[in-house]
This record gives structure tokens, sequence and C-alpha cells, in this order.
């Protein structure tokens, strides 16, 4: 009789202590779910776990719609545009090379592109805006790149410069100028290759990376500005589309 008494008490005072043991486990998961806090009527020191990812989520949400409209992304779209423009100017110069009659309307109006908008518009946005901000803001390497791209634009402007001497040749061209003709464009293709190419690996990176966003706040704006003191990208693409129109397959 004593030993069933005993055993009893044992069973007793072990329940207890699982009881009492479960009771702060589930307090203590009920702290970290933030329900602790509202069982005692007070107001949760911290959000629920699932609160904070939600609020996360919502922001790499509104983040991930920012990147969308980065200042990089609108230089990125000009330069699908730029491209198509420089495809043009590069079939034009294989024709003149090889005999065909010189395009004079069209040489013109691609010319009119790339000094028009290419450097008066989306060179400005690069060299006067995003650079200079890579320049202070990134290291020596992102600074020596802003350095190379501008001494390529004065390389383009000049070339581009020249070419104009060949909008609207009195006479039919000799061989020589045709071969002038087609060296000139080649070399400036290749300069604005070597700049999209070292803006889209090198300087857009360097910028998302390393300047602020903040300070980045009233970039578009004034990229709309530019657009808007020359000529905007919309104005080009239906101009660029009729030249590839006539000389791209
Ligand atoms: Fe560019």
């Amino acid at each position: 009789m004593f030993g069933s008494w005993c055993l009893v008490v044992v069973w007793v005072q072990v329940s207890e202590m699982f009881r009492s043991v479960n009771i702060q486990v589930r307090v203590f998961i009920g702290w970290l779910m933030g329900g602790a806090s509202h069982a005692k009527g007070h107001i949760a020191k911290y959000r629920r776990p699932r609160e904070v990812a939600s609020i996360i989520m919502q922001r790499r949400a509104v983040r991930k719609s920012n990147r969308m409209q980065r200042p990089t992304d609108n230089l990125r779209a000009d330069h699908v545009l730029t491209t198509r423009g420089i495809r043009v100017l590069a079939a034009i110069a294989d024709c003149v090379e090889v005999g065909d009659e010189f395009p004079a309307a069209d040489c013109a109006s691609v010319l009119r592109f790339l000094r028009e908008w290419v450097l008066a518009v989306h060179m400005r946005k690069e060299d006067e805006i995003l650079g200079p901000a890579v320049a202070m803001r990134a290291d020596e390497e992102a600074a020596a790149i802003v350095g190379e791209l501008m001494r390529l634009r004065e390389e383009i402007a000049e070339l581009a410069h020249a070419l104009v001497l060949f909008w609207e040749p009195i006479n039919d061209l000799t061989d020589a100028e045709r071969a002038g003709f087609a060296e000139t464009v080649q070399a400036l293709v290749a300069r604005l290759e070597r700049r999209q190419l070292l803006e889209e690996n090198d300087l857009f990176p360097a910028c998302d990376a390393n300047v602020p966003v903040d300070d980045q706040l009233d970039w578009l704006e004034q990229f709309a500005q530019l657009e808007a003191a020359r000529s905007s990208r919309e104005f080009w693409a239906t101009k660029v589309d009729q030249l590839a129109t006539n000389w791209l397959n």
C-alpha cells in the first residue's frame, strides 16, 4: 500500500515537472512568435517574424520596381537605339566602299542622329551626370574609366564632324575618298562600340554599386530635361527605324 502511494506521489511530481516544462516551452515559442506579449495584454515589442518577412518582401518588391527605373537602365535603353544607328552607319560605309552611289540623305540623317542625340544628349547624360558621380564615389579604376570614356567621346565627336564633309559630295567620290569614308566610319564605330562596352561592363555596375540612390534621385529628371532641350529617344527611334528599313536586313 505504501509502495503504491509512493508511486502515485512520484507520478504526480513527474507530471507536474513535465507540465511546467511544457508551459515554459510554449511561453518561449509564444514569445518568439510575438504571442506572449499579446497574451499578457502588452504591446508587442518586436514584430512577429512573419510580419517582418512580409515587410522585407514588400521592400524588395519596391526596390525591384525602382530598379526598373534606375538611371543606368535609361542609359542601357539609349544604347539599344545607338547600336541600331551604328549598324546603319556601318552598312552605309560598306556600300560606299564597294562603289555604290553615295547615299547622301541617309548618311546625313544617321550623322545627325549621332551628333544631335548620341553626342548631345545621351553622352551628356553619362559624362555630365553619371560619370562625375562614379569618379567621386567609386574606386580609382572606375575613375580612370570615366577619363577614358571622355577621351573616346572627344574622338567620336571629331570623327563624326569629319564625316559631315561627305554629306553632299558635289561629284562622285574617288576611290581614295570612298576608302577614306569607310575607314573613318570604321574608326568611329570602333570607338562607339568600345565606349558602350566600357559603360555597360564597368561604368554602370560601378554606379549601381557605389553611388547612393539618394544621389541619383533627380537624374532621370535631368535626363528628361536634356532630351527636352534637344531631342528625345522616341523621336530618334522613329527616324532610325526608317533608316534601318533601308539598310538593315
Ligand atoms: Fe553610352
